[in-house]
């Protein structure tokens, strides 16, 4: 299924140029969409909707990034060519996903509701002053999305949704990649202490972890509602739902490696630091479902 996991993480540095766009929406075959499957679980399609939406607001946080790398002519180039036209099409690709299955979703006016909802958090008081770290927590941003789709396609039947999934988690994955061979050319000039980096990886894990998802979700189950002839799923229990799918299917692992890369630790304090993390991401998902 997937061949890359932790060791994809290790070859960061060797990466010299952008790839291009690996994928294209024009190639997903929407009508092999299996209709049984694609409805098999509500909480699920919800979180890709939600999903759906922070792809399509990326837009909004890209413009921060540009200003914030203003004058770093590599990251600008990658950030507007590869990465922003990237995210757009994950949104673009599950928004259509959810069209097939949901035709009478109206995607466009929850949409306009999540964005209200969502601007005022993308200001620039949130990126990291030093642009190294502001890469680390891109790290952070990245872990998360490369995860988070790896955990639904875990869980997912439906042929047409996997591969779609696939494409968009190795997209991130090679974000994340990205991110971090800028995190250390930046790092080269900065020299940000390890507390320093640990600092910025821990603010934007509490930040994406209390706003993104939560808001996303928020609007898909209020537009559910407003648009489905069945009893809607109330949005406290559409929580708990996303939180056991996750529970149970996050790669604890990968997000461990991932997560832990940008503070360059030694071998034993990175196995020592695996294991912690492992216990605090477990801790944290059973507190919270
Ligand atoms: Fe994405
Ligand atoms: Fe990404």
């Amino acid at each position: 299924m997937y061949g890359t996991a932790l060791d994809q993480t290790q070859g960061v540095g060797g990466i010299t140029a952008p790839e291009p766009v690996g994928w294209r929406l024009e190639d997903i075959d929407f009508a092999a969409i299996d209709p049984v499957l694609a409805n098999e679980n509500e909480a699920l399609l919800l979180l890709l909707v939600a999903s759906s939406f922070i792809e399509s607001g990326t837009r909004l946080y890209a413009s921060n990034l540009v200003v914030h790398f203003e004058g770093d002519h590599e990251v600008s180039a990658w950030l507007a060519e590869h990465w922003e036209p990237e995210e757009l099409q994950h949104g673009r690709a599950l928004r259509a996903y959810v069209a097939c299955v949901w035709p009478s979703f109206d995607w466009d006016r929850a949409y306009v509701d999540f964005i209200q909802a969502y601007r005022p958090l993308c200001t620039m008081g949130k990126l990291e002053a030093r642009r190294g770290l502001e890469m680390a927590a891109r790290c952070v941003v990245e872990t998360g999305t490369t995860t988070l789709y790896r955990a639904i396609h875990h869980r997912v039947r439906e042929p047409v949704l996997r591969t779609l999934l696939r494409h968009i988690s190795e997209d991130e994955l090679q974000h994340y990649k990205h991110f971090f061979r800028y995190f250390r050319n930046y790092q080269q000039q900065e020299r940000s202490s390890r507390a320093a980096v640990f600092g910025a990886l821990i603010r934007r894990t509490a930040e994406i972890s209390r706003e993104d998802t939560d808001i996303g979700l928020r609007y898909a189950c209020a537009e559910r509602c407003r648009g489905t002839t069945h009893a809607p799923l109330p949005f406290d229990e559409l929580q708990r739902a996303v939180r056991a799918l996750l529970r149970s299917s996050v790669p604890i692992g990968l997000a461990g490696a991932m997560w832990l890369r940008p503070l360059q630790l030694g071998p034993y304090a990175e196995r020592q630091a695996r294991r912690i993390f492992s216990l605090a991401a477990r801790t944290v998902m059973a507190c919270s479902a």
